[in-house]
């Protein structure tokens, strides 16, 4: 087929074309005045062409701080036949901005000078705006990531680390521009570490999960390579690559607190037990003395009225009840020994950060007791500090005192503890308050001696006890209703900071 040429079907096609054409194109002339205004520049300014036409581009379509340099383009335009690529604005007739990017040629008469400048745009407004929300919602998700407790790390199908979230700059003491592009295994000790290459190898094999999708307690390692115990949840997706994210959980501080915890359980249990026994055998030394004086009195009684009668046989008599006397006496004297024995036992003081002993005691009450709808509030002075006492002995005593107050409660509508320290003069205070039915009237005055109890599976020796240790600490303990209902417990120590080894009174 013959090639039409455009003289052959007329001028006004090629004005068709440039209106029909959705570019915005203009015609400018050398001056910067505007000689032709399609129908896409009319649509994408709302200026119509008799408005655009005579007047230079700058005076009404280019945005003020854009003026100078767009003036500076066209010149260079004018200057050189090479095409240029600029992008600016345009403001529209209703003042909104457009963002345009043009492609300016320049045209020349016959005698070279420059007749027109054509200039097509391209308009890239919605276009901008998608690459600047992407890149707006990439750095809200960083800033999620950033803010988790948990070390983000993710890394592509060839183990290299594409992202390290700040908590992760924590855990292992990398900085994230560090570790970026580096294989994984550098943050897991051996053996993962020579085996973590065949882990993902197998996987993209065979697809087989041995982590993905569930949470594994796996070994890690930090920058130091100190080798810290980690839960570790791997998920996975593709972004044009497979990328797998790791969270990790350091859980050696956790691991410790538990440790801490249980070992000082196990420690108060033992001197709860021991401390009950010495309870009962005092008490028992106590209750058995009198019996046992009088018995061996009046055996000495009737061994020396049979002395007198001196009757037949009554000598094998006598010397029967003297044995007698002494085997009460020996009695007498074991039970003495065992109340001495109680008594010696040693309190061995140092200096302790009394806040952190009550917050360590009230942990172990609270899981040890049937806690359930107890809140808790804490009231714990920062000017407390720290005091020369026997830690497992005063953890004891708050121990005691948080589970009676939480045995209180057990039927009150209200289920309030309010633990709480003071610095006073010269002492320091700790006081346990619940929201329970008060102190039994009855019981008010024999609180603190051995064997009292109201509750049916209470022996009766927690207060007595808390009271003997609080003594050894040269302390005072007391207990007080409150107006509010419920009652509160209350001891204090001596705030000075001696350190010495003493013996119970
Ligand atoms: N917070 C409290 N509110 C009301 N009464 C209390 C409170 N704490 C203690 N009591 C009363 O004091 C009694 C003695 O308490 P104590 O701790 O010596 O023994 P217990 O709790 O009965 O038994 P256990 O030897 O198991 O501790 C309790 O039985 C209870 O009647
Ligand atoms: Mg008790």
């Amino acid at each position: 087929m013959d090639k039409i040429s455009f003289s052959d079907i007329g001028e006004h096609v090629v004005d068709e074309i440039i209106d029909t054409v959705e570019t915005p194109i203009a015609l400018l002339g050398g001056d910067g005045v505007i000689l032709r205004f399609n129908r896409a520049c009319e649509m994408l300014t709302g200026f119509s062409q008799s408005e655009a036409l005579g007047r230079k581009v700058w005076d009404f379509l280019i945005i003020e701080e854009e003026i100078e340099a767009v003036r500076q383009v066209f010149a260079m335009t004018c200057a050189k036949d090479l095409p240029t690529h600029y992008t600016n604005y345009w403001k529209t007739k209703s003042g909104k901005r457009r963002l345009l990017s043009w492609s300016n040629k320049t045209l020349r008469d016959d005698s070279g000078a420059v007749a027109a400048v054509l200039a097509t745009a391209l308009d890239i407004t919605e276009l901008r705006s998608a690459e600047s929300d992407l890149t707006e919602s990439q750095a809200f998700l960083r800033s999620i990531v950033d803010a988790s407790p948990v070390a983000v790390v993710t890394i592509n199908d060839r183990a290299q680390i594409l992202s390290f979230s700040r908590q992760a700059e924590t855990t292992f003491g990398y900085r994230e521009t560090h570790v970026l592009g580096k294989n994984v295994k550098i943050l897991m000790p051996e053996p993962d570490r020579a085996r973590h290459d065949d882990y993902i190898d197998r996987f993209l094999e065979t697809g087989e999960k041995r982590i993905i999708g569930r949470a594994r307690r796996v070994k890690a390692m930090r920058s130091t390579g100190e080798v810290f115990p980690a839960l570790l949840h791997v998920t996975e997706f593709t972004d044009g690559e497979r990328v797998f994210v790791g969270f990790v959980e350091d859980l050696s501080e956790k691991e410790e607190t538990e440790r801490r915890l249980s070992d000082t359980q196990f420690q108060l249990q033992h001197a709860g037990r021991v401390g009950a026994m010495g309870e009962i055998a005092t008490s028992i030394a106590h209750e058995l003395n009198q019996p046992l004086t009088a018995a061996a009195s009046l055996a000495g009684a009737v061994s020396l009225t049979l002395k007198k009668a001196q009757c037949d046989r009554c000598d094998d008599a006598i010397i029967l009840l003297d044995d007698v006397v002494s085997e009460i006496k020996r009695a007498s004297e074991i039970i003495h020994q065992m109340r001495e024995f109680v008594r010696k036992r040693k309190t061995t003081k140092s200096l302790h950060d009394v806040n952190k002993i009550v917050e360590d005691a009230a942990a172990l009450a609270i899981i040890g007791a049937d806690a359930d709808g107890v809140e808790v509030k804490w009231d714990l002075s920062e000017d407390v500090g720290k005091v020369s006492l026997d830690r497992i002995q005063i953890q004891q005593v708050v121990t005691n005192l948080i589970r009676n107050a939480i045995d209180a409660m057990h039927e009150a509508p209200q289920r309030i503890l309010t633990i709480s320290t003071r610095k006073r003069a010269r002492e320091i205070e700790v006081s346990i308050a619940d929201t329970g039915p008060g102190l039994n009237k009855d019981l008010k005055k024999t609180l603190f001696e051995p064997f009292v109890s109201s509750k049916k599976e209470g022996i009766g020796v927690g207060l007595s006890i808390s009271k003997t240790i609080i003594d050894a600490h040269q302390g005072e303990i007391d207990a007080a209703d409150l107006e509010s209902g419920g009652c509160v417990f209350t001891f204090n120590l001596p705030a000075g900071n001696d350190e010495s080894v003493g013996d119970n009174p």
